[in-house]
């Protein structure tokens, strides 16, 4: 067993870390691959390998085992809604609520909304056309997730501005660097949230409709110990983890093309497999960087005493660049193929929303460099926001 590593000095909220995290991860895993960190008070993990077991050994989870004191007692809704959703449960309620909602994330039930996405950006991108400028983030790449995801739900037009800020406000709390302010924004969007998902529920517990809230009012009947609160919690989850990511991932996928121009040549002029360019984007600058697991029984794992309760930090964005894992990883290359990169997780939490936000990103990426074949970023230095867990631009203006 060796003794714990020593704090290697990792600021994840400093700015050199916004710039380029992907330097401070390569010296990590060379000379710190497990280290505790005490600004997150946690032992992160940033080889592949740790990162990829750890996510399938069962002696991890996302929920402890014995019960503490939530660290969001302050937080009611947000406590209620968010600190208990799917992400958060492990063992039986888990793969309970997993399988009812599983089948509606399949790719044959996905399949059926590809020409929904294919014309949603058709009518965005010809409304842009004549402006020959644009900011990709407002204009291109939350417009389409977010209106996806309000129809799958069901969220009608008027509450849907509100979306995208009660999102936001949310994940803000998964960085460790959040303050009083930012909690206090958090519980107010969740509780604004759940005052609307359940005007919807007693809607649809009236009059059904054929949408997602429907579908899971509908799986109560047979599954009564689905509560209110898990249908809240549930669609919350789908709505927020709905968008987020695949938005910050449409935004960094775009400046890894515009930035690699042969690659944005090949998009442009050659039958490409959309499948594999997308894989690569999601590997090559991932939107979501850090996860936790607690430790659910008293262990030594890769030389590490680890004690039941304890939490552990995984760096996904380190993984994907581990040079035992990839050839080339700092290289980026559309062609890449097998890629097995950990985006979307792996093991039983493995992202439920892979394949809409694949299918998503397939079809923004290709549309924007063939539609606009001079494309170009009106900034040249990529404007990224501070975050650990997040990673995406604060805002993507383009020329053309
Ligand atoms: C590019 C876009 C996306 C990325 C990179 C992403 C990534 C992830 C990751 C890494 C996890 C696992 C977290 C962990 O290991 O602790 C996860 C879980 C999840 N994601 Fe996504 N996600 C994306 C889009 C979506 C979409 C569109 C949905 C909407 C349906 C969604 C719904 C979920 C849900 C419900 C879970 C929890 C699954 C569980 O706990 O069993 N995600 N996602």
């Amino acid at each position: 067993v060796v003794a714990l590593s020593h704090d290697p000095g990792f600021d994840p909220y400093g700015s050199a870390f916004a710039a380029n995290p992907y330097p401070i991860y390569r010296a990590l895993r060379s000379k710190h691959p497990i280290f505790y960190s005490d600004k997150l008070g946690m032992l992160v993990f940033t080889r592949y390998r740790d990162i990829a077991e750890i996510t399938t050994d069962r002696r991890f989870g996302r929920a402890p085992t014995q019960t503490t004191v939530s660290p969001f007692s302050d937080l009611p809704h947000f406590d209620r809604y968010v600190a208990r959703n799917m992400l958060e449960m492990e063992g039986a309620k888990h793969q309970q609520l997993r399988t009812l909602v599983a089948p509606y994330f399949m790719p044959d039930r996905v399949q059926l909304l590809e020409q929904r996405v294919r014309k949603l950006t058709s009518q965005i991108l010809d409304n842009l056309a004549p402006q020959r400028c644009m900011e990709f983030l407002e204009d291109v790449a939350i417009p389409i997730p977010v209106t996806v995801i309000a129809d799958l739900l069901g969220v009608e037009e008027d509450a849907r501005g509100q979306l995208r800020q009660w999102a936001d406000a949310t994940v803000r709390i998964y960085e460790h660097d959040h303050n009083q302010e930012d909690r206090h924004a958090a519980e107010q969007a969740v509780t604004a949230f759940a005052d609307v998902l359940k005007q919807m529920i007693a809607h649809r517990r009236k009059s059904a409709t054929d949408d997602f809230l429907s579908f899971l009012i509908n799986a109560q009947r047979s599954a009564p110990t689905l509560t209110d609160d898990d249908v809240i919690a549930t669609a919350m989850m789908v709505l927020n983890a709905g968008h987020e990511a695949t938005v910050n991932a449409s935004g960094n996928g775009l400046w890894a093309l515009l930035n690699h121009p042969d690659q944005a040549a090949t998009v442009r002029t050659s039958s490409l497999d959309a499948a594999k360019l997308v894989e690569e984007v999601l590997r090559y600058d991932a939107p979501l960087h850090f996860f936790h697991r607690y430790v659910l029984e008293d262990m030594t794992f890769a030389d590490h005493k680890l004690r039941a309760g304890d939490r552990v930090g995984l760096l996904y964005g380190s993984a994907n660049r581990d040079e035992e894992a990839f050839d080339a990883p700092e290289d980026f290359n559309i062609e890449r193929h097998p890629n097995p990169h950990l985006s979307f997780g792996k093991g039983t939490h493995f992202c439920l929303g892979a394949h809409l936000a694949r299918l998503e990103l397939q079809i923004i990426l290709p549309e924007m460099v063939k539609r606009f074949s001079t494309l170009e970023p009106a900034l040249d230095v990529p404007d990224y926001h501070q975050g650990l867990v997040f990673r995406g631009m604060r805002r993507l203006p383009l020329i053309w």
